[in-house]
């Protein structure tokens, strides 16, 4: 078992394969052998059977005038073993207590008759007419068959029996050289069958070999590598398939993951810098000019929200990606609307807001995450429209879900900005350029809520004119 294990899987497949070939070409050699031994046997003792029928015919039941006795047998005995002897077949006639009173042998080159076996001869003494069986004599085997003689071809009296032996030297020839060709065919079979398994299995495992092969690569680092096999449709070739894409999917997660990471270093190391500045005009005396602290400290203050504000936001993050802990319960949205305009208004710096109030609804929700989420949205609304923009919000039912959306008619979002503002430290060019930096997290953080929900966010945009956020959410 242990061997077993420790053999490749080609070899095992390869092994087995050939192993079941060979019971196969065994069993049907086997077989075919006893079958033409049988047949061929069968057949000399019919023909011996035929022949000596019209002899015995003649030497019985030639004389009409009267039926022959056991002392006309005895007459006739020699006559009847000579003529149905001959080269390679020999007759004793026996009587019907099963002494020889005959024996057909004359010349030497004629066979030597075995002596009869009583087992035999009492049973065709008792009138059995199919008596065949085979002895061994010296090197060679004799077929011996037995012919009961009847008074009357069909009468039930027995005055004695011929025996026929004939050795089976040209059977048991042409049985060597028919075992010859069949040894010879399976070995044949054998071997083109263990070359032909070996190369099949060789072939149908030499993807799975590659696949390893990338496997072992993969694990030293490089990630770029792929099995590509697209001429194998086998399971071997979906296998492959299904690997490169596993390894795409691993690869753009850490691209992604490693991006992230660059990101937020890159935002950190920027307040990190300011504040770092700062400390060092004020170390170097700056101190005994009032008014230089209270600006360096003012903004110090700034960059020492911007990082919480950072942190925070990070924390929110790394939190909806690790748990699906949402405090979810029943809203009403109508109720929900109403405080959070009241609280928006305060927000919007003579910007109008519009609440289009929509169908009376309770949905299943966590009540603070979706207000960050609107918070969050309406935040980007106030940034991008200008003091005299109006920003609109509401809902309407859709089966088993409820579409939220929030529009502006602000500067809008161009179509190269439009497909990355989902992606954290995302920033478009006009929020970087013209407004107060944000840390680009906002929107990742809304997607990541939503999706918490089981729900999905879109966009729609165009420069000038406004956008309009919307996202979907299930009713419980
Ligand atoms: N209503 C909007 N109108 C125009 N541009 C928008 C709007 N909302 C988002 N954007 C664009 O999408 C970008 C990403 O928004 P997001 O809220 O993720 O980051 P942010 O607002 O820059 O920073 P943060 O929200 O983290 O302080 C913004 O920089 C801005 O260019
Ligand atoms: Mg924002």
């Amino acid at each position: 078992m242990k061997l077993w294990d420790k053999l490749s899987l080609r070899t095992r497949l390869t092994l087995l394969h050939s192993g079941l070939l060979a019971l196969i070409v065994c069993i049907l050699g086997v077989t075919f052998f006893i079958d033409t031994r049988n047949l061929l046997i069968e057949n000399t003792a019919s023909h011996l059977r035929a022949r000596a029928k019209p002899i015995i015919e003649h030497w019985l039941y030639g004389q009409k005038n009267h039926l022959p006795t056991s002392d006309d047998l005895k007459q006739i005995a020699k006559s009847l073993a000579r003529d149905l002897t001959s080269r390679n077949t020999v007759a004793l006639i026996l009587d019907k207590h099963g002494r020889t009173i005959a024996n057909g042998k004359m010349l030497p080159e004629e066979p030597s008759p075995p002596s009869p076996n009583p087992v035999y001869y009492s049973q065709a003494l008792a009138g059995k007419n199919e008596v065949n069986y085979i002895i061994s004599q010296s090197n060679h085997h004799t077929l011996v068959i037995l012919i009961p003689l009847r008074q009357t071809p069909t009468s039930q009296k027995i005055i004695g029996v011929v025996q026929l032996s004939s050795p089976l030297t040209s059977v048991e020839q042409t049985l060597f050289y028919h075992g010859l060709y069949l040894a010879t065919g399976a070995l044949i079979t054998l071997f083109m069958g263990f070359g032909l398994g070996f190369l099949l299995t060789s072939s149908a495992l030499r993807g799975l070999k590659r696949v390893i092969n990338i496997c072992q690569e993969i694990s030293k680092g490089n990630l770029n590598l792929r099995v590509n096999l697209p001429k194998r449709q086998d399971e071997i070739g979906q296998l492959a398939h299904a690997f490169d894409k596993m390894v795409e999917c691993i690869e753009s997660t850490f691209e992604a993951q490693r991006r992230f990471v660059a990101n937020a270093a890159h935002e950190l190391r920027t307040p990190l810098t300011v504040l770092r500045g700062s400390l060092d005009v004020l170390l170097r005396g700056s101190q005994d000019d009032p008014a230089a602290v209270t600006r360096l400290s003012q903004g110090m203050y700034q960059e020492v929200t911007r990082l919480a504000r950072l942190c925070d936001q990070l924390l929110d993050l790394a939190k909806l990606e690790t748990s699906t802990k949402i405090q979810k319960r029943p809203l009403n949205l109508n109720d929900f609307f109403k405080n959070f305009i009241t609280q928006a208004q305060l927000l919007t710096q003579g910007r109008r807001i519009v609440l289009r109030e929509g169908p009376f609804v309770t949905l299943v929700v966590d009540p603070d995450m979706l207000k960050q989420i609107l918070f969050n949205l309406l935040y980007n609304a106030i940034q991008h429209t200008d003091e005299t923009g109006t920003i609109t919000l509401g809902w309407k039912l859709i089966p088993n879900q409820v579409e939220i959306w929030i529009a502006d008619n602000g500067e809008g979002i161009s179509p190269q900005d439009l497909p990355h503002i989902f992606e954290p430290f995302y920033r478009g060019k006009n929020a970087t350029s013209k407004r107060k930096k944000g840390t680009g997290l906002g929107l990742a953080l809304v997607k990541s809520m939503i999706e918490a929900h089981n729900g999905h966010i879109e966009v729609k945009s165009q420069l000038g004119q406004g956008t309009v956020f919307t996202f979907r959410l299930p009713l419980h």
